[in-house]
């Protein structure tokens, strides 16, 4: 056998493990049972619609709610029973939760202060810690003369001084407009790279998780649904959920053959299995190809429709097609040469039948 040199045997780099964590309220299950391992220096996204209980696991990570059963094991110690002071954590909330008539300084100096640091290290710490975050020489400043985006940065900035194991940010960028959100995020990242915390990131927003995590937890019902890396998620979403919840996409009204072949509308468009049972079927508006009503399609199928409306959104234009599948969303890319169409040109279109998603239908989770 060639066993090369550099080969480096596969060792388990959980940092934080989560063990059926479960948070009840009542009888009502916000989390229910989660398992999860974080890897050193992993960057995991928290996804999901609100109310999924995103905020409720990381504050019980975090120590500020407890949990009413199961394990949060940091290095392989079990700190579940530990206060929130203790476990060494950064929080960031959504809302900043930062101390108004204090100054910068002093807001990022807090947890250092707590820690009884003495005040020389506090001001060496503080002072790089603005560097980080871009905000050298605003310490004296107070925080209500300060941007929307100082302000989080400062939050940022405030739970990276404690040098913290473990970085929690719970939508951290929720309150900034688009540009400065996707600006911060490069910059959460970046800090996060190279200072290599193991961090989990809550947000609601897909292209936000899709765009900066090293894997993307979708939450559901107090559960996950799902765990991988945004490709993974994307292109191979283990459920209709997830399928729905991260990106766009088409419910095709589908009947199966006896064959386990699928039909949408009167065309045979898909010559391989699907699951037995009811199932939906699935596409993504960038898998929908268009072509012009009077010349044949590509696909071995093609529907009739007619364009409803055109957005352009920078690089792509989403077209929303009215057909007798019902309204069908089909993305083209605005630039190069490809053939634009207009409000009410008529269009054939279809796909490969390798580009449908097939799932069974599935009844309530508990
Ligand atoms: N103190 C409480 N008492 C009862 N139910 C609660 C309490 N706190 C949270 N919940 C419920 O637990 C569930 C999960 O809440 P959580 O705040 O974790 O959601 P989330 O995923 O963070 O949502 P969002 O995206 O809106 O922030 C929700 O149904 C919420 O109403
Ligand atoms: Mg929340």
């Amino acid at each position: 056998m060639n066993v090369s040199a550099t080969h480096i045997p596969e060792v388990s780099t959980a940092h934080l493990r989560l063990e059926s964590l479960e948070k009840r309220y009542g009888t009502f299950r916000a989390v229910k049972a989660l398992d999860l391992q974080v890897n050193r220096g992993e960057f995991l996204g928290f996804l999901g619609p609100s109310g999924c209980g995103k905020s409720t696991t990381l504050r019980m990570i975090g120590g500020l709610i407890a949990h009413t059963s199961g394990r949060i094991i940091v290095d392989g110690k079990d700190i579940s029973s530990l206060p929130s002071h203790q476990r060494n954590m950064g929080i960031v909330f959504q809302n900043y939760a930062l101390f108004p008539h204090m100054t910068v300084e002093e807001n990022v100096g807090f947890g250092l202060r707590m820690r009884n640091w003495p005040a020389a290290r506090i001001r060496e710490r503080t002072a790089r810690m603005l560097e980080t975050v871009h905000l050298g020489g605003y310490g004296s400043r107070k925080i209500k003369d300060m941007s929307g985006g100082q302000q989080q940065r400062v939050a940022l900035a405030r739970a990276l001084a404690i040098e913290p194991a473990v970085l929690l940010l719970d939508e951290p960028l929720s309150n900034l407009d688009a540009k400065l959100r996707e600006a911060m995020r490069s910059e959460i990242r970046e800090i996060q790279l190279a200072s290599g915390i193991t961090t989990i990131f809550v947000t609601h927003d897909q292209t936000e998780a899709l765009a900066i995590c090293d894997r993307v937890a979708v939450m559901r019902d107090g559960h996950i649904e799902q765990i991988g890396s945004a490709s993974d998620i994307y292109e191979r979403p283990a459920t209709s959920f997830v399928a729905d919840f991260v990106g766009r996409i088409n419910r095709l009204e589908s009947i199966q053959n006896d064959d386990g072949t699928v039909r949408v509308g009167e065309t045979h468009v898909a010559m391989r299995k699907a699951p037995s049972g009811p199932i939906v079927t699935l596409i993504r508006p960038h898998r929908v190809q268009l072509f012009d009503a009077s010349t044949s399609t590509t696909t071995g199928h093609g529907f009739e429709g007619r364009i409803k409306s055109v957005s352009y959104l920078g690089d792509v234009s989403q077209y929303l097609i009215a057909s007798d599948l019902g309204l069908i969303s089909a993305e083209r890319s605005s630039i190069g040469n490809e053939r634009r169409y207009a409000v009410g040109d008529p269009v054939k279109f279809g796909w490969d039948a390798d580009d449908m998603m097939f799932f069974s239908t599935e009844g309530p989770k508990q």
